[in-house]
């Protein structure tokens, strides 16, 4: 069979992976890999997993072994709601369903929103699977600027009154509202109200993925969007970040009459999210293990964090310019005009062996080579100076060439 020729047009849409490769260089031990957003293992409570594991398995015998209720079982819906209530988003258990993780939840979405040819709305740059899963969706996109506070109201605004003006009405806005993936940027609240009020006046929703929203180091939390407005702003999130990827756990918050038809395409999805997972996890919370491990990841993320930036201010050339986030895993870099991060990245690895992600990976076409993106989460803190002193001695380089 030549199975080169057999993937349906849906998955050819999505072209070539380039996560998948850059995610294995972390498996190269020579490599100092600034490039996969990974949680740092040290985060884990593992002792506190055995625990739960053996608590829930004592408990719920086989319950947890079988199959469980496609919207998640109910105890770990009322803990949601719960937690959603207490960020300012009042919410029923109906509002709520337990996904695979965060990709699982924005394929959900996709899969009811979305049909062939819509357009779909992306502040850029733009957190990379997202524009995977929307083009299997054969979705086009219509990119907002994202400025270092996050999507600009302005952009949005125009960008919505375009569309309009051609007749075309998008499926959804897409927005990381808090430390995004890649930029770090976080919008403060001013912003959020106007991206919600523009959201609602043009009737398109505005999906908020909240993957990072616990890992703040400093400040406090704006509202979430779908505190704001709780009609038309949907939550998604994921366990991956703040308690474990392995667990594969995630959630959207959204009105019920569009948990329904989401609960029909999770039936076709995977019927259910691993049920010992939500015993573990909501047994996890109970503990109060969560908040102590969203403690100790603030401590470790806070202190790689500092060193990332200190690096950077020592060792990047001039005109090199970059993020100090507030939370999260990223820093984004802007590079000088005449200088390719996409073009420089075979010599980072091979020569410098040093690892991160072009710019141009989180545009949905040609554009962003004056930018890349380095996460500061999974490499050890004590790797960080060399592996931006490479980084930087490659630019510098690159500068003199010009
Ligand atoms: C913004 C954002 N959403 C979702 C995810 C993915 O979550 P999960 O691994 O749970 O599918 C990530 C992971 O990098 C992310 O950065």
């Amino acid at each position: 069979m030549d199975w080169k020729s057999r993937p349906s047009s849906r998955i050819r849409a999505i072209g070539r992976s380039d996560v998948a490769d850059i995610l294995k260089l972390s498996e190269r031990p020579e490599i100092i890999s600034f490039a996969g957003g990974l949680p740092d293992p040290d985060t884990f409570l593992v002792d506190e997993i055995a625990r739960v594991a053996a608590e829930v398995l004592t408990d719920t015998g086989r319950a947890a072994l079988g199959y469980g209720p496609t919207p998640g079982i109910t105890p770990m819906r009322e803990w949601l709601a719960e937690r959603m209530t207490g960020w300012g988003r009042p919410t029923r258990v109906a509002e709520t369903l337990v996904t695979t993780g965060g990709i699982a939840a924005l394929d959900l979405l996709a899969g009811v929103l979305v049909d062939p040819g819509d357009v779909v709305v992306v502040g850029e740059p733009a957190y990379l699977a997202a524009l995977h899963v929307f083009r299997s969706y054969r979705s086009q996109f219509a990119g907002v600027e994202v400025d270092q506070l996050g999507m600009v109201p302005d952009s949005l605004e125009t960008a919505l009154a375009e569309l309009q003006h051609r007749g075309v009405k998008p499926a959804l806005i897409y927005t990381v509202p808090s430390f995004q993936n890649p930029s770090g940027a976080t919008l403060p609240g001013d912003r959020r109200r106007q991206l919600v009020d523009i959201a609602a006046r043009f009737g398109v929703p505005i999906v908020a993925d909240e993957a990072y929203r616990d890992l703040r180091f400093e400040g406090t939390s704006p509202p979430l969007l779908s505190a704001l407005d709780p009609d038309n702003a949907i939550h998604i999130n994921t366990f991956s970040k703040f308690f474990n990827p392995g667990m594969r756990l995630g959630w959207i918050t959204a009105p019920a009459a569009l948990i329904e038809p989401l609960i029909v395409a999770k039936q076709t999805q995977d019927q259910c999210s691993s049920t010992l997972g939500q015993y573990m996890c909501r047994a996890f919370a109970r503990h109060g293990f969560v908040d102590r491990q969203i403690a100790r990841a603030i401590e470790i993320y806070t202190r790689k964090r500092d060193a990332m930036v200190r690096a950077l201010r020592t060792h990047m050339p001039p005109g090199v310019t970059f993020t100090r986030p507030e939370g999260g895993f990223y820093v984004w870099l802007t590079l000088p005009p005449g200088i390719d991060s996409g073009a420089l990245l075979d010599t980072a690895i091979n020569r410098e062996n040093v690892a991160y992600v072009p710019g141009s990976s989180f545009f949905h076409h040609s554009e962003g080579q004056r930018h890349l993106r380095l996460c500061y989460s999974y490499v050890a803190e004590t790797t960080i100076d060399e592996g931006i002193a490479r980084l930087a001695g490659l630019l510098g380089h690159a500068l003199d060439n010009l």
